[in-house]
């Protein structure tokens, strides 16, 4: 091969690998671009060729969690899907049905006030008293109340006070309000567990159901009608139910506020799940996201909530204004000799038998002149 012919290939290989070069160039660009992110609707998957985009965001939608690398594997999950659930159940049918109960039961009172009026003591007052609770009993039972009534007004503010209050005092006085509800409503919940295992520990003995019981259920504790004083002991029928249902919303209650105050720390609903199913429930679901753990213990914590503030609405109208002489078993610990015969006819002759009555036995006596 001559000299000029050996040139002529060199130029025609160059051109060739140029060429060839540029094809690839030209092949790659589409591939690198689509190697990065999403762009005019086109997703990485795409490049797989294994899936098409709309299955791909339907996973993403359904709250399919991915891989990451960083600590918080929950940032895998780019849409929590059941997040939308929760929020609907909770600013829909819960903040509802939760404010009708309430309503309900305060127009129930107002109704059984408007009836019956205040429940006298119908013998009128003997003037002399029994002690009725400790000291001990009533710090008991103040340390409950008091840490209750506050968390129910803290936390029936997260609930409704957007609605009710923020529109009022608006939104910069609204914020701060209840950032410190939201304090307090974290703390007192301390208070309010001791209240409840210290009643729990002093009452229980007195709060065992028996036969006296049913007669005084049956006759609704002679509270709709006049002169009707079914027999009780130290409790009668309606306080051990109230007792019960405070010691089982109390402990739900306390529960589920672990689980919000301690967030993606507990399975308890998992747990549950698995304990109702092992004794033959309903199939219940066992497989719980962190998540879904939360709004669950959220939901549940504001329905018992909710059910709790209304039967202990009814508990302070009857231990208040409700019935002549009742306050003063948690006012003062004397109540009048009359009141507790009226309302707790077997508890008196068991303290006139066991002797423990000393203004009993004074009264036996006749008053000196
Ligand atoms: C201002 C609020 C309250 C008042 C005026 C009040 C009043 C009373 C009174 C007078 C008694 C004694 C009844 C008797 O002599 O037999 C009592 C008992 C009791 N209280 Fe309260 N209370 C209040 C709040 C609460 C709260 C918030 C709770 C629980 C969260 C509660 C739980 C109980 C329990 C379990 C008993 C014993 C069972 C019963 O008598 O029903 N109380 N209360």
């Amino acid at each position: 091969m001559n000299t000029r012919s050996k040139i002529a290939t060199a130029r025609l290989s160059l051109t060739s690998l140029f060429a060839l070069l540029l094809t690839l160039l030209v092949l790659a660009l589409p591939l690198s671009e689509s190697g990065y992110a999403q762009s005019g609707g086109v997703v990485p998957g795409n490049t797989q060729g294994t899936s098409a985009d709309s299955d791909f965001w339907r996973e993403i939608r359904r709250g399919k969690q991915g891989t990451v690398s960083i600590p918080d594997k929950q940032a895998g999950q780019l849409i929590q899907s059941e997040g939308d659930s929760w929020r609907a159940i909770r600013n829909g049918p819960m903040v509802t049905w939760g404010g009708w109960a309430l309503f309900g039961t305060i127009a129930l009172l107002a109704l059984f006030y408007a009836g019956r009026g205040r429940i006298a003591i119908e013998s009128g007052r003997s003037g002399r008293t029994l002690e009725r609770f400790t000291d001990f009993e009533r710090m008991s039972h103040w340390i409950l109340a008091v840490s209750f009534i506050v968390l129910a007004i803290t936390g029936l503010n997260m609930l409704y006070g957007k609605y009710a209050i923020m529109p009022i005092v608006g939104d910069q006085a609204f914020s701060s309000v209840t950032a410190l509800g939201k304090w307090l409503h974290n703390f007192l919940a301390f208070g309010f567990v001791l209240g409840l295992v210290l009643i729990f520990l002093r009452w229980v003995r007195h709060n065992i159901p028996n036969r006296e019981d049913f007669v005084w259920l049956a006759q609704a504790g002679g509270l709709f009608t006049r002169g009707n004083h079914p027999p009780a002991r130290k409790f009668n029928a309606g306080q051990k139910i109230v007792f019960w249902m405070v010691i089982i919303c109390g402990v739900s209650i306390s529960l589920s506020g672990v689980s919000l105050l301690f967030p993606f720390q507990t399975t308890m609903f998992a747990d549950t799940s698995a304990f109702l199913n092992s004794i033959g429930f309903a199939n219940m679901p066992t497989e719980l996201t962190p998540m879904q753990e939360m709004h669950l213990s959220q939901l549940w914590h504001s329905v018992v909530a909710l059910v709790f503030i209304a039967l202990i609405l009814a508990h302070i109208y009857i231990g208040s204004m409700g019935m002549e002489g009742a306050f003063d078993a948690m006012g003062s610990g004397q109540v009048d000799a009359n009141w507790a015969k009226e309302h707790h006819s077997i508890w008196v002759e068991e303290l006139e038998r066991s002797g423990d009555l000393p203004d009993a036995k004074a009264a036996a006596q006749p008053p000196a002149e």
